[in-house]
């Protein structure tokens, strides 16, 4: 029976190693983590991560073929192939601060893969990570060998989070990137075996390593960028009444150009976007390319700016003052069906008003971290936070908030009542016949903000 360990039991290690499980059951698969409390959720019915679908997988095949367990050096002893999954973040401190990926974790996990392994073994990279960490991984490898045979792969994983499931059954594509040896063609073809179990076979794409690695660097550059295309052209419709839902649908039809990832945001959030490019940036610094890593970094640069224009918008048709006015904030999540809220727009957004003496009442249908919890006031229910409140800003485009009784809403407010949309996920002209002025990104602006000066 082929033995899989998985090192790390986050938000890509988690549920991807279930997927495995699950779709290979003559498959061993361990998720190991230093965190005890986070093996301790895997294996309990809350599990740690909230994803659709999820619950099911885990459920189905855990304690037969999948186990959760914080004794790392059992599993990876044993294991055939190790995937490593653990986090990257950017650096906070020392040489590349703010932009290079800081592969504290990744080396540790390494020496130890070094330390307790016996047998020979395929180690793959399925945490992102900046292009070439595989070859340093494999020195500290092969450096601590004592004669054991390790192939590096890198195995990027795609998956969004709140589709996790679905993404992972039917992917867009498996990448496996591995090195152009006998050896190496011999571990590509061991892990490909994993994935042919539910992947059809053209969907499984092998290269070299440095080209796997740098696909997942520059998938997420593309997708952020698109995302920073239409929010440009978001602001651009607001000054001349062109609506940016109507022309991202004019120009998605364009098959060069397709439809997806189309729609405009407060701007866009998650663990992987801004980590990813500036991490390419950094990269292409230290390749001497500055025309390259300034071209990627306007991507960034657009986002901080649409998050700024959506507060400056809140306050200028609030009389230029949110100062003690309560603000309602309905979502909090970087996205819909997930709890995550790592790099969410809605730090910046209510960081931005609290700025302005804002006092927030923030409701997420997902519960929120304690460490959340204590900065700002938070409540269990959309009404809640919307009684009394001047203004709702909505910031993640949970399902419900689509269903809410915005009449009700608009009763218990201070008036004028306002709502700024950040994710057009509300019917505003039917908002405007309740009474609410309303601002939607890219839209044509109501009479109110209109004649307004304008925001930069
Ligand atoms: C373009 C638009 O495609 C068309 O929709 C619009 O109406 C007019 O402008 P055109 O300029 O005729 O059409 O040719 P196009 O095929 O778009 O190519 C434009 C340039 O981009 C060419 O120099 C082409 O060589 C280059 N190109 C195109 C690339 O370098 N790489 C590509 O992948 C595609
Ligand atoms: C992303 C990539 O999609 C995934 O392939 C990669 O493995 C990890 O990073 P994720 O961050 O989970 O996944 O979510 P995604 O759906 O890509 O959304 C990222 C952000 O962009 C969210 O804040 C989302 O709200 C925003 N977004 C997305 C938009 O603002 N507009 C869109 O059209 C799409
Ligand atoms: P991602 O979104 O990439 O999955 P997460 O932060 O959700 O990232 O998960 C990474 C996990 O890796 C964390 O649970 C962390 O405790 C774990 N981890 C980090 N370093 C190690 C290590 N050396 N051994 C085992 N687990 C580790």
């Amino acid at each position: 029976m082929v033995k899989i360990c998985c090192i790390g039991a986050g938000y890509v290690g988690g549920p991807t190693m279930a997927v495995i499980a699950y779709k290979c059951p003559d498959i061993e698969v361990a998720v190991v983590d230093i965190s005890v409390p986070r093996i301790s959720a895997w294996n309990s019915d809350q599990l740690p991560i909230y994803e659709p679908g999820l619950d099911d997988v885990v459920k189905h095949c855990r304690c037969k073929n999948l186990f959760f367990s914080t004794d790392v050096e059992k599993h990876v002893f044993e294991a055939d192939i190790v995937f490593v999954s653990v986090n990257t973040p950017t650096k906070t401190r020392g040489l590349g601060a703010g932009k290079a990926a800081d592969l504290t974790y990744w080396e540790s996990a390494a020496r130890m893969i070094a330390d307790v392994s016996k047998s020979d073994k395929i180690v793959v990279e399925k945490s992102t990570v900046p292009v070439k960490t595989a070859e340093a991984i494999e020195k500290i490898l092969t450096h601590n060998s004592k004669g054991i045979n390790y192939q590096i792969l890198s195995n990027p994983e795609f998956l969004a989070e709140g589709t996790a499931i679905q993404d992972l059954f039917n992917p867009d594509r498996v990448l496996i990137g591995g090195r152009e040896t006998p050896e190496g063609y011999k571990a590509v073809k061991a892990l490909k075996d994993v994935y042919s179990h539910w992947v059809p076979e053209d969907r499984i794409l092998t290269t070299n390593l440095w080209s796997a690695e740098l696909s997942k660097l520059a998938a997420n550059a593309f997708l952020a960028q698109r995302i920073s295309s239409v929010n440009a052209m978001s602001a651009l419709c607001e000054a001349t009444g062109a609506d940016v839902s109507q022309v991202a649908y004019a120009v998605g039809t364009d098959s060069r150009i397709g439809p997806k990832f189309l729609n405009a945001s407060v701007g866009f959030g998650g663990s992987c976007f801004q980590k990813d490019i500036l991490n390419l940036v950094y990269i292409c610094e230290c390749n001497g390319l500055p025309e390259v890593a300034e071209y990627w970094k306007q991507v960034i640069k657009i986002n901080d700016y649409q998050k700024s224009r959506f507060v400056n918008r809140i306050v200028s048709s609030m009389f230029n003052t949110v100062a003690n006015k309560k603000v309602a904030i309905l979502g909090f999540a970087f996205k819909k069906d997930t709890g995550d809220t790592r790099e969410t727009p809605a730090i910046d957004v209510c960081q931005g008003l609290l700025g302005d003496k804002a006092q927030l009442s923030i409701y997420d249908p997902q519960p929120m971290s304690p460490t959340t919890k204590k900065k700002v006031h938070c409540v269990w229910d959309a009404y809640e936070a919307t009684k009394d409140a001047h203004a709702v800003c909505i910031l993640t485009e949970w399902d419900e908030f689509k269903k809410l009784d915005f009449q009700r809403i608009y009763d218990n407010m201070q008036k004028p009542a306002f709502v700024f949309d950040g994710r057009n996920v509300v019917d505003a002209n039917k908002l405007r016949e309740i009474g609410f002025i309303v601002y939607s990104i890219g839209k044509p602006l109501d009479a109110w903000l209109k004649d307004l000066p304008a925001v930069a």
